[in-house]
């Protein structure tokens, strides 16, 4: 998942961020968490980057800001009668069926097995690409752990109202466990990695009611299979840019993303109540834009990343958030209109208001100068979210899952 998970989050003002000390009960049996403690340390001084360690070899997590990947919680109590068989004996238990025997294949079960290739590649990415590369790979790390703790508390909890839909969660964070082992391996090739378990314990939850983890986690899933799939595809055919073994990965590995992705679909459609009045078309928008105006912040803020691998970062957040679009629209009640010039000028005010933040954050000026000179531009930004927010929107999904042919002739 991911989202919010897979590299990318949604910074939803109504959260309510709570510490869940020893009680995610995932924290258990985490086979992610204890790869992740036997990293070995690489040959490069760390703390030359700038990063903080926890003990030799294990990074300190990336400090909480409204742009990083969160771990997320949800009414449980409220998941486990939504999909009781016993209450909702309409529930598409054919789809579900047919579904958990797809995750049963398991089609990527020997994908995820590393070659020789991986550490010397580390080894020869040096300098300010070092830093942003293992940056890169800590926040999609930690997105796809994000995914396998949720998914696994689902699995967990629906195990007696519907077996089937807590099997298909059970397997989903099989793969999510899968991704973020693959990343956090992948971080020790450049000699830190992260403490999961450490992680699960002591990383804010942000509560999300279910219909919200829906559409957040829907979204997720699609954005991070647009995400893999494009950086696979741009590096095929730019062989030269490929720094790092990682990404040859993405093409089986994006199918996981996708089918997580279709089973939200699913679900939100055995919930038709979230797809079918004004606040699930309200909700459906915010959330889309939420997610896309992460992304575009996100990305821009590390835009030497992208350019590393020879992406032009707009372009590439553009194609992905349009694509992503696309799909969003064949299931969600309402989404913005992404191919409006209005709606690309309005992201890169905000992409213009975040630089300046930015550059008076670093400025050597005294922090009440800052502050003041912060407040214009807050409110510069405000207002750009705002128009984001009230742009134009296209009225398309529908509760009924459109074709993808169809849904192409809706823009
Ligand atoms: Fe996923
Ligand atoms: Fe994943």
């Amino acid at each position: 998942m991911a989202f919010l998970m897979h590299g990318t989050n949604t910074f939803a003002p109504c959260v309510n961020g709570t510490r869940i000390p020893a009680a995610a009960p995932v924290a258990r049996r985490c086979p992610v968490a204890a790869r992740a403690a036997a990293a070995a340390p690489g040959t490069v001084n760390e703390e030359s980057l700038g990063f903080k360690t926890m003990r030799r070899g294990i990074k300190e997590a990336a400090s909480e800001s409204i742009l990083t990947p969160r771990f997320y919680t949800t009414n449980f109590e409220a998941m486990e009668d939504m999909f009781s068989l016993e209450r909702n004996p309409d529930l598409p238990m054919e789809e579900f069926d047919a579904m958990l025997s797809e995750f049963k294949t398991d089609y990527n079960q020997t994908h995820f097995v590393r070659n020789n290739t991986f550490k010397k590649a580390a080894e020869n990415i040096q300098g300010p690409n070092r830093k942003i590369f293992i940056e890169f790979l800590e926040r999609s790390c930690t997105a796809e752990f994000s995914g396998f703790l949720l998914y696994k508390e689902l699995g967990r909890r629906l195990k007696k109202t519907n077996p089937v839909v807590a099997e298909i969660f059970t397997m989903m964070s099989r793969d999510e466990a899968r991704h973020a082992g693959f990343l956090n391996k992948a971080m020790s090739d450049f000699g830190l990695a992260l403490d999961l378990g450490f992680l699960t314990k002591n990383r804010k939850y942000t509560f999300f009611e279910p219909k919200f983890i829906f559409y957040a986690t829907y979204l997720s899933e699609k954005i991070g299979y647009w995400r893999y799939i494009s950086i696979y595809r741009h590096l095929q055919r730019n062989p030269d840019n490929q720094l790092y073994p990682l990404f040859e990965y993405f093409e089986n590995w994006c199918q996981d993303e996708n089918r997580h992705g279709d089973f939200f679909t699913a679900l939100l459609k055995s919930q038709p109540q979230f797809l079918d009045d004004w606040k699930a078309k309200l909700w459906s928008r915010f959330f889309c834009l939420s997610v896309y105006v992460t992304m575009y912040l996100n990305d821009h803020q590390r835009s030497s990343f992208y350019e590393s691998l020879g992406l032009d970062t707009t372009q590439f957040n553009r194609h992905v958030i349009i694509e992503t679009n696309k799909t969003t629209a064949r299931i969600f009640p309402q989404v913005p209109d992404c191919e409006a010039p209005i709606f690309w000028e309005r992201m890169e005010n905000l992409i213009n208001c975040n630089k300046k933040l930015a550059a008076i954050g670093a400025s050597e000026a005294p922090a009440w100068l800052k502050n003041l000179q912060r407040l214009p531009v807050f409110e510069r930004f405000a207002k750009n979210l705002l128009l984001v927010f009230l742009g134009p929107q296209l009225d398309i999904g529908s509760v009924d899952f459109v074709p993808e042919g169809d849904a192409a002739l809706a823009f």
